[in-house]
């Protein structure tokens, strides 16, 4: 397959798609939703994939949606075609997606990080929801998810004033899981991804399933749906053999039946 705006490659069994439209620091525009959505789709179907890995290049993640594709459109064209609807697509990949940041991540590319299951930043990493600079307010998510991760007072600050967070910053708001020196990023989130596909498939899917449902339910729900995923796990060879590793003090060799 033929990527235009995108690099697809695999280490052992993670996935790693990097954004590849440096003149314009990794701008999101249709192109890279349709590389980006076959790339993501083909992983999810590879049975020797267990964990993705998104990141772009050393001074931009991605600087956001393509604000010169956007400048033109009309309202009647953005509400018909649903603009950024697409996006919905990426966010139903089953299996583990990890943004790894350095530099810019704004707007869109704030979003696109967000849309991932958690976020690994470069100390250089800076995160940004400037929408409102522009006169539009974030379209792909980050009213949503920016509060979600960092609370109503940041999420509010951050895409009413437009201004940029620093990887410390984003560390401790929630925003990044952890930061890494900008040199060993994309080392370092590989290295988290190979750990996670190194575990039984069906339950690392069946953990970012009920993790998810945490946003879309009431506690009660959410911890009844996670009990039953629990449960069913007791059904997979994966559990028997965990469990009888432990107990005979050696590694597992999990089959993801
Ligand atoms: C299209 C972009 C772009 C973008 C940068 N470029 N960001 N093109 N869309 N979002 C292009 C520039 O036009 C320039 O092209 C080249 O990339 C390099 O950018 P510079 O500005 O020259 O680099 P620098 O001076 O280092 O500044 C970096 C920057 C700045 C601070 C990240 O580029 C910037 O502010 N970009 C826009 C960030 C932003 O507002 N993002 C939100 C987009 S709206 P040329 O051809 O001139 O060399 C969004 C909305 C989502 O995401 C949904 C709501 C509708």
């Amino acid at each position: 397959m033929d990527y235009e705006t995108i690099i697809v490659e695999t280490r052992g069994k993670v996935g790693l798609i990097t954004l590849n439209r440096p003149k314009a620091l990794n701008a999101l525009n249709a192109q890279v939703l349709a590389d980006i959505l076959v790339a993501a789709k083909g992983f999810d179907a590879d049975p020797g994939i267990g964990a993705i890995v998104i990141t772009g290049s050393e001074k931009a993640f991605a600087a956001g949606a393509d604000i010169k594709e956007m400048q033109t459109i009309a309202y009647a064209d953005a509400y018909v075609q649903d603009l950024f609807v697409g996006w919905e697509d990426f966010t139903r990949t089953r299996k583990p997606m990890i943004a790894a940041v350095a530099g810019y991540a704004l707007g869109g590319g704030c979003e696109l990080a967000m849309m991932c299951d958690f976020i690994i930043a470069a100390d250089t990493a800076k995160f940004g929801q400037p929408e409102i600079t522009l006169g539009v307010i974030p379209g792909m998510g980050g009213s949503q998810r920016l509060t979600r991760f960092v609370g109503k007072s940041k999420a509010m600050d951050m895409c009413l004033t437009g201004r940029m967070m620093d990887a410390a910053e984003a560390e401790r708001s929630g925003l990044a899981s952890r930061v890494v020196p900008a040199a060993e990023l994309v080392e370092e989130a590989l290295k988290a991804a190979a750990r996670i596909a190194e575990f039984s498939l069906p339950s690392v899917m069946m953990a970012k399933e009920a993790i998810n449902r945490a946003y879309e339910t009431t506690l009660a729900e959410g911890l009844r749906f996670e009990r039953r995923l629990f449960h069913s796990l007791f059904a997979l060879d994966d559990q028997k053999e965990g469990m009888a590793a432990f107990a005979e003090k050696r590694k597992p060799n999990f089959t993801n039946r």
